[in-house]
């Protein structure tokens, strides 16, 4: 985390793009904010737009703009969220989701700096800096034609790659002790600590909904607490429990753990006596992702152990759905 915000601080004050990846969070608003306001534009607008919450039918408008009676609706003519974001930073959050239409348009806008409102003929001078973000693979998008490849490199002067917690836990205890103080100042507490366990319980799970998860369960825990001191009880049954699958009420513990999604398929063994009738897709399946569980994982061990090469295991799990990230470093 150090190290990003070092890259952060360095990249702000430069008028870069800035694409920002990594899944959901991660912290990939806080460093778009970040980035505006280490830059020279802090005192200007910060204009934060989810691409994905807007529908393909408004995109052009609510970014753009339109003039009065451009289209049924437009009473009145309305600046867009470019316009709006004039001398500042543009948040455009979930760009994957962009479609192609507006992509072309959002390209001539870094390219010139033009906007062209919806239903006008004469373009207006824009002064914006875009940080973009995504939790998709972009490059994906590109090779599947649902993303611009020049546009993907207009975005990508500077990428700023955000891992998921799980993959930097030495951040886990420092964020969870901010998170802690913040929680009781506001909350009015005392001051408060973790016991040992609560914070080896919080060591150990795998955060798919990453900072934004540790954030709400620290929450959660202040205020649910009595005592001082933050224990393994206070903590939400997931990070309690992190053999349970999230959303599960009952105590029993499930195979994969709550890493891995597909988790639903491992049904209980049948008992040894009776005859296993089920196919050998099934059981496969079920060894893999229990020898993967096993490995708490780690997917070179875990094919080392099948005897299958790593490429093998993840075409594998690629086919039942069990996503890589779900995976990883669990
Ligand atoms: N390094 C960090 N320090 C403090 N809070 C963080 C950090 N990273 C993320 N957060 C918090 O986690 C939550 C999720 O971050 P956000 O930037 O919204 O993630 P994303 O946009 O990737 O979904 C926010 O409340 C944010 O303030
Ligand atoms: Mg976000």
């Amino acid at each position: 985390m150090q190290r990003l915000l070092r890259l952060v601080a360095r990249v702000a004050p430069t008028d870069s793009t800035v694409l920002v990846l990594g899944e959901s969070g991660t912290g990939k608003e806080l460093v778009a904010r970040s980035l505006h306001l280490l830059s020279r534009r802090a005192q200007g607008p910060f204009v934060a737009v989810n691409v994905g919450a807007i529908p393909e039918a408004l995109m052009e408008s609510e970014l753009f703009g339109h003039a009065r009676g451009s289209f049924t609706g437009a009473t009145t003519e309305r600046m867009g969220l470019v316009e709006e974001a004039d001398h500042g930073t543009l948040f455009l959050d979930e760009i994957g989701d962009m479609p192609l239409a507006t992509q072309v348009k959002l390209l001539r806008m870094l390219e010139n700096g033009e906007v062209r409102r919806v239903g006008e003929n004469a373009p207006r001078i824009v002064d914006v800096r875009v940080v973009a973000a995504t939790h998709r693979d972009l490059t994906a998008l590109v090779a599947d034609g649902r993303f611009r490849a020049d546009l993907y490199f207009r975005l990508n002067v500077v990428q700023l790659d955000l891992p998921p917690l799980r993959e930097r836990r030495d951040d886990i205890g420092l964020l969870a002790s901010y998170f802690l103080d913040r929680a009781a100042r506001r909350q009015e507490r005392g001051a408060l600590e973790f016991t040992p366990d609560a914070m080896a319980l919080l060591q150990r799970y795998d955060y798919p909904g990453n900072v934004r998860e540790l954030e709400n369960a620290i929450e959660h825990a202040v205020a649910l607490t009595e005592g001082g001191a933050i224990g393994p009880a206070d903590l939400p049954a997931a990070i309690r429990n992190p053999r349970m699958l999230p959303g599960t009420a009952s105590d029993a513990p499930a195979f994969g753990g709550a890493s891995l999604s597909g988790g639903s398929a491992l049904e209980a063994r049948p008992g040894g006596e009776e005859a296993d009738t089920r196919p050998l897709d099934v059981v496969l399946r079920e060894h893999v992702l229990r020898t993967l569980h096993r490995h708490r994982g780690n997917a070179t061990t875990a094919a080392k152990q099948l005897g299958i090469s790593r490429t093998t295991l993840w075409r594998m799990l690629k086919r039942w759905g069990v996503s890589r990230s779900a995976i990883k470093g669990s």
